[in-house]
């Protein structure tokens, strides 16, 4: 049977923890065009890894929890688990309920961004939980994405669109965004 193209991504951009060695932060892996794609700010310590490494794990999984601490704090070892990849010790999120180990090939590189292509090399379905789409959910990851450009400068405009998401999460949300919610506040704050 035939796989759908960039499986088990979909076309567009997915929210990922890419993970390098035992650094983690959450990137969105492009797949359009037949290309596999991450655009990754030159000012982060994944865009040096993946420079350094050439591997980089995009680890599947769909806890706020984790997406906020790993976008701006460190998870710690525990967080993670080994193993190898054509003789290459890699680590992937032990709680991911998917991951894809890509090799990872700098095609460009601007002031501001590395872009890099992406071939899978081994690709790992561990569970396939069923999950509803819910806009408290989607809105910690909007408003954490807005909240790692608003530790950087303090842009009003930014710090208003994480407000408007802030109040989603706390109509739509469960315990883990709520959580999550907490966490992104200190953060920024
Ligand atoms: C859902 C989500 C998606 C993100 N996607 C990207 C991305 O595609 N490229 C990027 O450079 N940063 C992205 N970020 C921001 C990085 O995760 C953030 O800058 C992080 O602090 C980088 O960590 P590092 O310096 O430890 O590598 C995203 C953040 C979130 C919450």
């Amino acid at each position: 049977m035939n796989s759908p193209p960039f499986w088990p991504m979909q076309e567009g951009i997915n929210e990922i923890i890419a993970s390098v060695g035992l650094h983690a932060a959450p990137i969105g892996v492009i797949c359009r065009d037949n290309r596999i794609m991450m655009a990754v700010y030159r000012t982060s310590h994944t865009a040096s890894l993946i420079e350094k490494s050439g591997l980089v794990v995009a680890n599947i999984l769909h806890d706020p929890v984790l997406f906020v601490r790993a976008a701006f704090s460190d998870l710690g070892p525990d967080a993670f688990t080994e193993f190898e990849v054509g003789g290459r010790q890699v680590y992937r999120i032990l709680s991911a309920l998917s991951w894809v180990v890509y090799q990872a090939k700098i095609d460009q590189m601007t002031e501001q961004k590395i872009l890099v292509s992406l071939e899978p090399i081994q690709t790992e379905l561990a569970q396939s939980e069923i999950v509803p789409i819910n806009r408290g959910r989607n809105s910690i990851i909007e408003a954490a994405v807005h909240g790692t450009r608003y530790v950087l400068n303090r842009d009003p405009v930014l710090k208003q669109m994480i407000d408007h998401h802030v109040t989603l999460v706390k109509r739509c949300g469960g315990e883990r965004e709520l959580e999550a919610l907490r966490m992104l506040e200190n953060y920024i704050s």
